[in-house]
């Protein structure tokens, strides 16, 4: 059996581990492992196949980011390839990605991704690509598992950070608007949120009236707490309104969320006369060594992922379904996003406990 490995997508963090503990299982089992570098670039480029032996795999657990590099321009469906003009032109080279998987004597692909890489891994399996995916995102907006890799590390960050941030509002009275990642799912601004004992939370699933927000603030002022806490989703939105997105697309062509700290803390400063500072904490969160819970949550997938492939789960996910690992299909795995329900605990306490949600 030979084997290959992709990370695809933004990484996070635990890429290192799920690659450490599928090639010392694979090895194991006496298969034979190779690296794709970049996602699925590495097919189409020389030195793009990397063995991965013991050694390559030596002391990496705690490592972030991903020692097979990893790209979210990757798509084989809609490759873009620069024309000679200048111009962009989209082929779809997954028919090449297909065959040159049979070419290199690879049995089964071990696809590491969120939402949009495992969405290709899908595809790819529906062309008889023998793939298995593993859920990755910091977002952890994956429906089909409990919880990905990579998340709980976010939130430890954003809550480090967020923590330094009481200490600097209190001491100037001021009101502190932090942008969290997390896309269209709130995960990450709740739980740091929740963490770091901020005063208002704002996730994309509960539209937010400004109003609201400076009255909270205001009744902190009043009660003698003169400086708020206020931690945004990127993909917040005000009732009626629309999400903040930058300018300047990714260069794969699809829209950036980003400027809703910025937007909110410009209104909240009119609304309440306080000084309001916003900030962006960004790819801060993907970075830097994954917490124990996630390398044990990552070498546990990597290790389970081996285990599908050989016991014949093509086409399938590896879902953490507490305290199982299972196999999910893949289609179903990429059908459904999975948001914070509006009556999540978190948010029941949370409110019980004066935190503000916006509305
Ligand atoms: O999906 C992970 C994620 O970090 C999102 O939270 C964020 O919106 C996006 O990726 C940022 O992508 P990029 O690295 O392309 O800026």
């Amino acid at each position: 059996m030979r084997i290959a490995i992709n990370t695809g997508g933004g990484d996070a963090p635990g890429l290192n581990a799920v690659i450490r503990a599928a090639v010392l299982s694979a090895h194991g089992r006496g298969w034979d492992v190779v690296g794709i570098r970049r996602g699925y670039e590495g097919l189409f480029r020389s030195h793009g196949i990397v063995p991965l032996d013991e050694r390559s795999v030596k002391g990496i657990t705690h490592i972030g980011g991903t020692i097979l590099g990893t790209t979210n321009r990757g798509n084989p469906f809609a490759f873009r390839v620069a024309r000679p003009d200048g111009g962009v032109e989209v082929v779809d080279r997954s028919g090449e990605v297909v065959q040159r998987v049979k070419d290199l004597g690879i049995d089964c692909m071990i696809a590491v991704g969120g939402d949009g890489s495992l969405r290709i891994a899908s595809e790819l399996a529906e062309k008889g690509l023998k793939v298995i995916g593993v859920p990755k995102t910091i977002d952890n907006d994956l429906a089909a598992t409990a919880v990905t890799f990579g998340f709980h590390t976010a939130v430890q960050t954003a809550t480090d950070a967020i923590g330094k941030l009481h200490s600097t509002a209190e001491a100037h009275q001021r009101v502190m608007v932090v942008e969290l990642m997390g896309r269209h799912a709130g995960w990450i601004a709740l739980f740091a949120g929740f963490a770091s004992t901020a005063d208002v939370i704002l996730i994309p699933e509960i539209p937010y009236d400004l109003g609201r927000v400076a009255e909270k603030i205001e009744d902190r002022w009043a009660r003698g707490s003169e400086f708020a806490i206020v931690v945004v989703a990127e993909g917040a939105v005000p009732e009626g309104g629309g999400a903040s997105y930058l300018d300047r697309p990714s260069l794969g062509g699809g829209r950036r969320l980003g400027g809703a700290a910025k937007r909110i803390a410009r209104r909240l400063e009119e609304l309440t006369g306080h000084e309001t500072r916003s900030l962006v904490l960004g790819h801060l969160q993907r970075g830097g060594q994954p917490i124990a819970f996630d390398r044990i949550l990552s070498l546990r997938f990597g290790a389970a992922a081996v285990k599908l492939a050989a016991e014949g789960h093509f086409g399938c996910m590896v879902a953490l379904d507490p305290p199982h690992m299972k196999p999910v299909p893949l289609a179903e795995a990429v059908s459904r996003l999975k948001t914070v329900p509006p009556e999540h605990e978190l948010i029941r306490s949370g409110r019980a406990m004066g935190i503000s949600f916006g509305d």
